[in-house]
């Protein structure tokens, strides 16, 4: 029925109205983001040249323009209405990179589902999200935007979010399109600044990199956003091997596929050509709609005419675009998410305890010496820090549509727990450079006098909480940092504080991993709690009190400094391992290969022990399964959840393997003193990879099995796989 409707539209259409679905526009005067902003928009819509739009404002101001389209463009052909849509919508979940630090997919995709919840009601068909470009590069601004450094955790939360998002039926009012991004390997952008050239060999593509995007594609995931960087010497958004060839023929995408903002035209700064050539390259590639560049309703006659593109191309096109608003149910109604009334009181209360439940989840305990933590109630506490008394940073990156005043700031929350102390003690920076590309205003009261209060209040206190870090902005787009440490008055600030003597808990509001050599050897505890969205506060504040009681892993190793980067827990041997004290090792002659706190790691109140793997039978014949169990205890005196994680090393190969690989995980809730065997089933697909032909495989001989509490701290048993 579909292809028969879209079919019929299609052969009605001039070719404006063609070129004009392939327009994206941005409403005029919205957030630019590139190199060129849209204008006359409405007229635009008007004539029938405009396919979608994203960045408008109110339910109310989408709803005026899809009235403008239907009632006065010839064919009037809804529109499809897009936005930023990233870690919740009115109600804020924490950035991806800490939500995916729950390692809880049903947790997530309760996040993405909620989301399109508030989003729908508010006239969005369709999200710009998921980001799972896997990077493992913190200087990189946009780490805040995806699930971290592997490959496996990565692909399950892509998963997780597009079923989330899209629900069981993308036609229903209460669901939208989602849109995977960005195709692809933005996140492995040299030296971690945004945009910056992607060079790499195809194996570790397909190893390490493309397999998020496929379990996006896997999970139906309608649209498709390709990436500003080039790969290998073409640009993403030209790349026909990318789109053609992988996407579309080799995973079988089905869906549309929409430039970047303004990607067509950064083309030319690529070095690819003028926007008419850049438009022609795009759609030829099989890009289907075009991101705010208008270069396809500029170019793209002249082109056909020229006979540089043809109209099968623009045709293909276009039937993709109506597709997407036929799946979203938007020719049946154009009205369909532009009905309903604000979410209602019972909903929202729900949407609030998601919220708090994500941002508890998403915080990692990264240290706690002697048990400080949690606080006992009688103890005074100073809570200092310029992000101690902030609202806005705690959403963290892309807050479109944050609602500000369901926000408490740490010091409100915590101030609800007793005897609480404050002061600012420093500014965020005094980088005067960094102030302006933030928005960050450094004027106010004297750092001296800042930090002479600080001191004295933290003095009056028992122990003293730190809320430091980053700023919303310091983190997503265009924000890449060479030096990822505290900002040098931060730094100046909490040694000050360690100089008192008072016990030091460090809680880091931040969006990447930051450095924090120091900071792990003088405070007495660091609570990471990223950007944990409209609840971070309150969560914050129950862990700190021992209402709950943390379990959040890392899903990005922590550099100790920023030259060991990419530091990674997935990598390979060398022919040259480290050796401890030997030269001619793998090695810095001034920091270990290891990160300061790697992947898969973090504390709880209480503690867990593992006992030894039990494998049956070790020999794995084709099509077997190998169960491998371990008994875990909790050891402590909390009650508390614990995520094992099963990683895999292939000792030998064609060719050269990393480590480990993580490969499963489970969660498990213990009382103080209970024991529970988990199991998990490793089978020949947990055993392949991309050989040199690409083809994926797996090969006969020894595999290390390992199960442990994170990346490093591991049990480990063999297995032997024969053909
Ligand atoms: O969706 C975003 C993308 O992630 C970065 N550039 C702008 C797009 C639309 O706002």
């Amino acid at each position: 029925a579909m292809d028969q409707y879209v079919t019929e539209l299609v052969d009605k259409m001039t070719l404006d109205e063609k070129l004009g679905q392939l327009n994206l526009l941005a409403w005029d005067g919205s957030l630019t983001t590139g190199a060129a902003a849209n204008t006359g928009v409405s007229q635009k819509v008007e004539k029938g040249l405009v396919g979608g739009l994203f960045n408008i404002e109110s339910q109310q101001e989408r709803r005026k323009i899809q009235e403008l389209v239907i009632k006065q463009s010839r064919l009037g052909i809804p529109l499809m209405f897009g936005q930023d849509v990233i870690h919740g919508h009115h109600t804020v979940f924490p950035i991806p990179l800490a939500l995916s630090c729950s390692w809880d997919m049903d947790l997530i995709e309760k996040t993405a589902r909620a989301a399109a919840y508030e989003a729908s009601a508010d006239g969005i068909d369709w999200v710009f999200s998921p980001m799972v470009d896997i990077s493992k590069d913190p200087r990189w601004g946009r780490v805040a935007e995806g699930a971290g450094e592997d490959v496996y955790l990565g692909s399950m939360v892509a998963k997780a979010m597009v079923k989330g998002y899209q629900g069981a039926d993308m036609a229903s009012d209460e669901s939208v399109m989602a849109c995977v991004k960005h195709y692809a390997l933005y996140g492995a952008a040299e030296a971690g600044r945004d945009y910056n050239t992607v060079d790499m060999s195809v194996l570790r593509m397909f190893q390490d990199y493309l397999p998020p995007y496929q379990a996006a594609v896997d999970a139906g995931v309608g649209s498709v956003m390709t990436s500003f960087n080039d790969i290998n010497g073409v640009p993403a958004t030209s790349n026909k091997w990318l789109i053609e060839d992988i996407l579309r023929n080799y995973w079988g995408f089905n869906g549309f596929v929409v430039t970047d903002y303004t990607a067509i035209r950064e083309m030319g700064f690529h070095g690819v050509g003028d926007l008419k050539t850049s438009s022609a390259l795009a759609i030829d590639a099989g890009i289907d709609m075009d991101m705010v560049s208008e270069g396809f309703v500029h170019t793209l006659q002249s082109s056909l005419e020229e006979g540089k593109v043809s109209m099968e191309t623009i045709d293909k096109a276009c039937k993709r675009v109506l597709e997407a608003k036929y799946k979203l149910g938007l020719f049946k109604d154009p009205y369909i998410r532009l009905k309903k009334d604000k979410v209602d009181s019972q909903k929202q209360k729900e949407l609030m305890d998601l919220a708090l439940l994500a941002a508890q989840k998403s915080c990692v305990l990264l240290k706690n010496k002697d048990n400080i933590l949690p606080f006992k109630s009688d103890q005074s506490v100073a809570v200092i820090g310029p992000l101690a008394d902030c609202k806005k940073d705690l959403l963290g990156t892309w807050v479109l549509s944050g609602e500000l005043d369901q926000v408490q700031s740490i010091k409100e929350a915590v101030q609800q727990k007793g005897n609480i102390l404050y002061a600012e003690g420093a500014k965020l920076t005094d980088n005067e450079d960094i102030a302006k590309l933030i928005n960050y205003n450094t004027k106010g009261e004297d750092d001296e006098a800042l930090l002479k209060k600080a001191v004295l209040t933290a003095k009056k206190a028992d122990v003293v909480v730190a809320v430091l870090g980053e700023s919303a902005a310091m983190s997503g787009e265009a924000s890449s940092m060479a030096d990822i440490s505290l900002q040098a008055t931060q730094q100046k600030l909490l040694k000050a504080l360690v100089k008192t003597g008072k016990p030091v808990v460090l809680v880091l509001v931040s969006g990447r991993p930051m450095t924090l050599e120091w900071e792990a050897e003088n405070c007495a505890a660091i609570l990471q709690c990223w950007a944990g969205g409209t609840q971070t506060a309150p969560a914050v504040s129950g862990i700190l009190w021992g209402d709950y009681n943390p379990s959040g892993k890392l899903t990005m190793s922590f550099p100790r400094k920023v030259g060991q980067i990419p530091v990674y827990y997935n990598m390979k041997n060398t022919g040259r391992p480290f050796y401890p004290g030997i030269k001619y090792t793998s090695r810095y002659l001034d920091v270990s290969n290891k990160p300061l706190f790697p992947f898969g790691y973090g504390l709880s109140y209480t503690s867990f022990e593992y006992g030894d793997l039990v494998i049956k039978d070790n020999i794995m014949d084709q099509g077997d399964t190998i169960t491998v169990s371990v008994t875990m205890k909790n050891t402590g005196e909390y009650a508390g959840e614990e995520t094992a994680q099963l990683y895999i090393r292939d000792m030998e190969a064609s060719i050269t393997r990393p480590l480990k690989e993580l490969k499963g995980f489970k969660k498990v809730y213990l009382q103080p003193g209970e024991e529970k065997t988990i199991e998990f089933e490793i089978t020949e697909d947990d055993l392949k990879f991309y050989n040199k032909n690409l083809e994926y495989k797996v090969e006969p001989g020894e595999f290390q099995i390992e199960v442990g509490s994170d990346s490093e701290n591991i049990k480990a048993s063999k297995i032997h796989y024969q053909l």
